[in-house]
């Protein structure tokens, strides 16, 4: 008796997992991306994998034709289409893009950056803000101001930083000596006010700490049901009670600086008439109509969050690339040598910008960073009325599609069999210039309309940085190479920082 009540027992238990299944693959798409399970729909197998999320995600989008259904949780909309597809990418970023916004519940998470440049869909903000910032850096002061804030930051923060670390023979993390130097470089080119966070003894910069917990929040939201970091937000406690705090915190430190740089200015009766030279982002904006103190808070924030961790990002994945493939480095330094002369641990120059535009190979060995480490891993995109996307999946106003940049930079479609190898040459030319790739395959930067604002100065930046270090000092790498994962943030960083010890080159 017991035994048939066990076994109608279990056959029922049977039959509603069965059915719930086939209910699940019938709710998801033609390519479900795991088994849709009751309740928690494809969530577990995720969670599972949430500590190497990209590169999971890369291998099981690649591995399934670029394109999958995931389904969150039921009720809690977070259903995505997943796609490493460039066609999809450039239907989305290019062709239709008209029809793709970021929609309101991107701004709902993202609700710390105001109503600016990256979160904003309104045609007409988007374009007074782009026409805002092209005009800040086509100023014909900026160049040189740029130049002249990054040759002294490199100057008189980062190299005695690892002269010192060199002295010392101790451990640096060179991601944090990163994060350091660009909150410090784009403070200066922000408000022209370097809070010297690159400085010996590593202090601890309050607005500096809650930019990161910012960060790392925002990317919770992304990953949790919005009912459940809603809710956390309203009572005030876990992530939500961080984020609150930290808002605050960067805010002073964004109000304080613009508030003296406004007193700065009226003192000194600043007007367009003086043609002042360029000294920082902020101090042209006022100059710039409807200007008032939320437009100047909400598009610093923008700048600092477009400029700061995407550039520590890529400088951190490249010293830890160049450090593990000898052969790169060494053609690295032939470049520079053969260009600009010799140096050695003594003599060594701080290129400008004129001088980095020649570094071709190192062009190519960014690009290849860019490529396998995309600062900013992930996209996410709306239509706006039901769509056919090439990949034959269907969307309309209710689909979420993310875009995985990390999964895309490994797509053995893209790049060919040997993708994962880090290969500068398959960016350079027989003739010695740099291959033109469409930004709907090298999608770092993304593509389209939307396309980053900064990558000409991105790529001059960190050309004078990496050139200036690495005339001077090689990096060993402490840490096992295993041991080098990305972190569960927006922005690509990695998850233990860079431990490496410095050495100083030889004649
Ligand atoms: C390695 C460095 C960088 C990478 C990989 C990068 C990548 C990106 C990406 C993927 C976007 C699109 C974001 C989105 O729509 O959600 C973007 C937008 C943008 N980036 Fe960058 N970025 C970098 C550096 C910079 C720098 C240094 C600046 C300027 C200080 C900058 C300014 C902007 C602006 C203003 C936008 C908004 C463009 C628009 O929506 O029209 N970026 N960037």
């Amino acid at each position: 008796m017991l035994f048939f009540y066990g076994a109608t027992i279990a056959s029922i238990i049977i039959t509603i997992l069965i059915v719930f299944y086939v209910r699940g693959r019938k709710r998801c798409c033609r390519t479900p991306l795991f088994i849709d399970w009751p309740l928690f729909g494809m969530s577990p197998q995720l969670l599972c994998n949430l500590s190497q999320f990209h590169e999971f995600l890369a291998n099981i989008l690649n591995s399934k034709g670029g394109t999958a259904q995931f389904m969150g949780p039921w009720f809690s909309n977070m259903n995505f289409l997943l796609t490493t597809d460039s066609m999809n990418a450039h239907h989305v970023f290019s062709k239709n893009y008209e029809n793709y916004v970021k929609g309101p519940e991107f701004r709902e998470v993202f609700d710390v950056f105001g109503d600016a440049i990256i979160v904003t869909d309104d045609p007409e903000k988007w374009k007074y803000f782009k026409s805002f910032f092209l005009s800040l850096i086509k100023h014909k002061g900026f160049d040189i101001f740029f130049e002249k804030t990054i040759q002294s930051k490199v100057h008189d923060g980062l190299l005695p930083m690892l002269d010192h670390a060199w002295l010392q023979g101790s451990v640096l993390d060179l991601q944090d000596v990163f994060c350091r130097y660009t909150f410090d470089n784009i403070s200066s080119l922000v408000f022209g006010f370097d809070p010297k966070s690159l400085s010996l003894g590593f202090p601890i910069i309050e607005a500096q700490k809650a930019f990161d917990e910012i960060e790392k929040c925002l990317f919770y939201r992304q990953m949790v049901p919005k009912a459940l970091w809603k809710f956390q937000k309203w009572l005030q406690v876990g992530k939500e009670k961080k984020m609150a705090k930290a808002r605050k915190v960067f805010d002073d430190f964004l109000c304080t600086q613009i508030a003296s740089k406004l007193e700065e200015l009226s003192r000194f009766k600043k007007t367009n008439d003086e043609a002042l030279p360029f000294e920082s982002f902020l101090a042209e904006a006022t100059r710039y109509e409807s200007c008032d103190v939320k437009f100047l808070r909400d598009s610093g924030f923008n700048i600092f969050a477009a400029g700061r961790d995407t550039i520590a990002s890529l400088l951190t994945w490249f010293f830890w690339l160049v450090a593990t493939h000898p052969l790169v480095e060494a053609k690295i330094l032939k470049e520079i040598k053969e260009i600009f002369g010799a140096s050695n641990g003594e003599y060594y120059k701080v290129l400008g910008i004129e001088d980095v535009k020649k570094l071709v190979y190192l062009h190519g060995a960014l690009c290849e960073v860019l490529r396998l480490f995309p600062p900013i891993p992930l996209e996410r995109k709306k239509p706006i009325k039901d769509d056919i996307l090439p990949s034959g999946h269907t969307v309309n106003s209710n689909s979420n599609i993310v875009f995985s940049f990390y999964g895309m930079g490994r797509s053995e479609e893209i790049w060919g069999k040997d993708c994962l190898k880090f290969k500068p040459e398959r960016w350079i030319s027989g003739k010695g210039r740099i291959i033109h790739v469409p930004s709907y395959k090298f999608i770092s930067f993304n593509a389209g309309a939307r396309t980053c604002l900064g990558k000409d100065m991105s790529f001059i930046q960190t050309k004078i940085v990496i050139s200036a270090i690495l005339q001077k000092y090689s990096m060993q790498v402490v840490k096992d190479c295993s041991e080098v994962t990305p972190s569960l943030s927006i922005i690509l960083l990695m998850k233990h920082g860079l431990k490496v010890k410095i050495r100083k080159r030889e004649v």
